[in-house]
Parts: structure tokens; C-alpha cells; sequence
């Protein structure tokens, strides 16, 4: 499995002063010499982490493969187009929510996200989306054009430990084999830290677990360069 590190709450940490430190630039140089293979940006619609800046100054100083978070927006499309980043997760987004929260429901907007995500095919950008494991998300994603899915962890990651934890993660294991049967490539990711990462060994053929929050606040103590290491331990 590769490790995708989201640098987001990097820009969180520099922009609570509003100048240039920590660099996002330097995160994500930092990420990839300690072994992430793709470098995660969520550009909000609201800008309260990375800005548009960010996004096209990842690419000129970056190595590995930008992955850009992005909701249905016509503004942030058009900002797609012209970075090309290697790939974009299309996500759901609400402006009070505090973090990503559930999947994309593509099976209620099939028409909607298959015109949306189109143009950045065409432009030669893989479209991965964010879906919560369920037999009918990942249905409908299969249906449009979509290369991938990234399946949201969240409800598997807040259940570790407790009697739903088999639950959420068998829906996981179950959703991956409909995706990879489907002709879908599956990544992961959302609330997943240095414990609950380790059972996403047992999910056959996953590509990519994309990380942030962990591996950020781990940073605090360790550094970053220590704590994506460690991460990229567990899951390698
Ligand atoms: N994947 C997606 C699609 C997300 O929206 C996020 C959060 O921005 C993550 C992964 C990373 O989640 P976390 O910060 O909880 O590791």
C-alpha cells in the first residue's frame, strides 16, 4: 500500500497568523523524502486551509503525485484544468462542517458527477471518488468513468475498539471487492491514525491510504519527516 499525505492542516497551522510559516511547500518536500508517494490538498470552497497559491505552487517544487480534493465547484474545476494535478477526489462539502463528512452521494447524482468529473477526464487527470463503502455508491461510481473510489474510513475508524468495529470494517472489505470486480481502483482514507491504519492490510488491493490529521499532529511532537515515516512503516 502507498501513503498519501494531506498536508491541509499544515496551511490550518500557518494561516492562524496569516503569514508564510509552516511552508506547505517545504511539508510537502518533507513528506516525500520520508516516503509518501502523492502529496493530498483540499482546496475549500471557503479557503480556510490551502489557498489557490498553494495549489499551484505544490506541483513546481513536488516529486511524487498531487492529489487534489475538490468539491462539485465550476471555480475549482476550472483551477483543476489548468494545474492538472495527477489526480483530484471529487467530495462532498458543507461550509460549517469541521472536516469532510460523509461520502459523495454519486448513486443520487449519477448525471450530475458523470458531466462534472468529464472535462478533467478528457484533460487526462484520474478522478478518484470519495464514497462511503456502500453496494449502491459503489455501483453507481463504477458507471462514471471514474478510475477510482476512496472509501471513506470514518465511521470504521470511530467504531475501532468498540462492537461495531467488525461492522464498519466487513462493509469496507465488502465494498472494496465490489469496486475491484467493477473495474474501480480503491484508495482510502478519513479518521485513520497509527492504530486503526493496521487492519487495512487485511483489504486485498488497496492502492492508497490518503492520511492528514494523524500524521500532522503526531508531527507536533516527532516532526514530520519522523511521523510520516512511522506511518509509512505501518502500512508498507
Ligand atoms: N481523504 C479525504 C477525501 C478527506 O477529505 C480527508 C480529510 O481532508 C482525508 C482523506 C484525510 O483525513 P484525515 O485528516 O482524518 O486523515
Amino acid at each position: 500500500m502507498l501513503l498519501g499525505v494531506n498536508i491541509d492542516h499544515v496551511a490550518t497551522l500557518r494561516n492562524a497568523r496569516g503569514g508564510a510559516e509552516p511552508s506547505v511547500t517545504e511539508a510537502a518536500k518533507v513528506a516525500e523524502a520520508n516516503g509518501a508517494t502523492s502529496i493530498t490538498t483540499h482546496l475549500r470552497e471557503d479557503r480556510r486551509h490551502i489557498k489557490d497559491e498553494d495549489v499551484y505552487a505544490l506541483p513546481k517544487i513536488m516529486k511524487t503525485r498531487l492529489n487534489l480534493e475538490m468539491a462539485m465547484a465550476e471555480d475549482i474545476q476550472r483551477i483543476a484544468l489548468e494545474v492538472k494535478p495527477y489526480s483530484i477526489c471529487l467530495v462532498p462539502e458543507k461550509r460549517q462542517e469541521v472536516t469532510t463528512e460523509g461520502g459523495l452521494d454519486v448513486a443520487g447524482q449519477l448525471e450530475r458527477v458523470t458531466e462534472f468529473i468529464k472535462p478533467l477526464l478528457d484533460a487526462g487527470i484520474i478522478v478518484s471518488l470519495f464514497i462511503d463503502p456502500d453496494e449502491n455508491q459503489v455501483k453507481a461510481s463504477a458507471k462514471t468513468g471514474a478510475q477510482f473510489i476512496e472509501m471513506h474510513t470514518g465511521t470504521y475508524s470511530e467504531a475501532y475498539g468498540s462492537e461495531n468495529e467488525e461492522k464498519e470494517f466487513l462493509n469496507l472489505k465488502n465494498s472494496a471487492k465490489l469496486a475491484q470486480s467493477l473495474g474501480l481502483k480503491v484508495n482510502a482514507g478519513h479518521g485513520l491514525n497509527y492504530e486503526n491504519v493496521k487492519r487495512m492490510h487485511e483489504i486485498p488491493g488497496l492502492v492508497e491510504l490518503n492520511i492528514g490529521h494523524s500524521i500532522i499532529s503526531r508531527a507536533v511532537f516527532t516532526g514530520l519527516g519522523s511521523a510520516v515515516k512511522e506511518m509509512n512503516d505501518l502500512i508498507k
